[in-house]
């Protein structure tokens, strides 16, 4: 991945995408471990999508000729999420993390982070499967774990599904870039998905 300034990424000739990770703070529990016992804060609500080929994403995709990115990133919203953006967009400006060149497709990829309340968060959630690209795109949304149990269950077990491009990548980004984890928090995670993966 080669990481571009906003301004070089609007220069790029060439395919665009752009995909959002949707999160809500949350002061809900979740279940850490074999035992109702264990219950961890569920701290935030992370969207991520299950995609048409297997593997785990973001909502969002191409930007078609002649929308803007957020236009286009709204759009695969309505399509992929049933997420209502056709008169007030759900992603703006505001919610921009980063852009960069993937060498292996070529393509130009935007991120974008977008808080939520819990309550939208769910409605979103209810809405997916009513989305017009469900069941054909998108197979699913679900929550990401966050925690890192002591057996590394949690986060670390996420991070060991098969991502799309570098969505693993822009998920470990979006942590950071939102505060929703510590640095600390993120390497350790990491660390020990590494290490069950080798
Ligand atoms: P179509 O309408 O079927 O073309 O799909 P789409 O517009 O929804 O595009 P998609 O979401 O598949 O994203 C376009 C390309 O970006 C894909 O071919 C992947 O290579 C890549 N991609 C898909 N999801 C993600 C993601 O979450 N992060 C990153 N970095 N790349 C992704
Ligand atoms: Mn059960
Ligand atoms: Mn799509
Ligand atoms: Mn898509
Ligand atoms: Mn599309
Ligand atoms: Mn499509």
């Amino acid at each position: 991945m080669i990481e571009l300034t906003k301004e070089e990424a609007e220069a790029v000739v060439g395919l665009h995408a752009a995909h959002v990770v949707i999160y809500a703070k949350s002061n809900g529990t979740v279940l850490s471990g074999s035992s109702t016992k264990n219950i961890e804060q569920a701290r935030a609500l992370v969207m991520a999508t299950i995609r048409f080929d297997g593997k785990i994403g973001f909502p969002g995709g191409f930007i078609d000729p002649g929308e803007t990115w957020l236009e286009g990133v709204n759009r695969e919203l309505r399509e992929e999420l049933d997420v209502d953006t056709s008169n007030d967009h759900l992603i703006t400006d505001d919610h921009y993390v980063f852009s960069f060149l993937d060498k292996a497709s070529g393509f130009c990829l935007h991120l974008y982070a977008c808080e939520v309340t819990e309550e939208k968060f769910v409605d979103i959630e209810r809405g997916a499967h009513e989305a017009e690209h469900y069941g054909f795109e998108t197979l699913g949304v679900c929550r990401i774990p966050l925690h890192t149990s002591d057996k590394g269950t949690g986060l670390p077990s996420f991070l060991q599904h098969y991502f799309v491009g570098y969505a693993k990548e822009e998920l470990l980004r979006a942590l950071k870039h939102t505060g929703i984890l510590s640095e600390e928090e993120i390497e350790l995670a990491v660390k020990i998905a590494r290490e069950c993966e080798s």
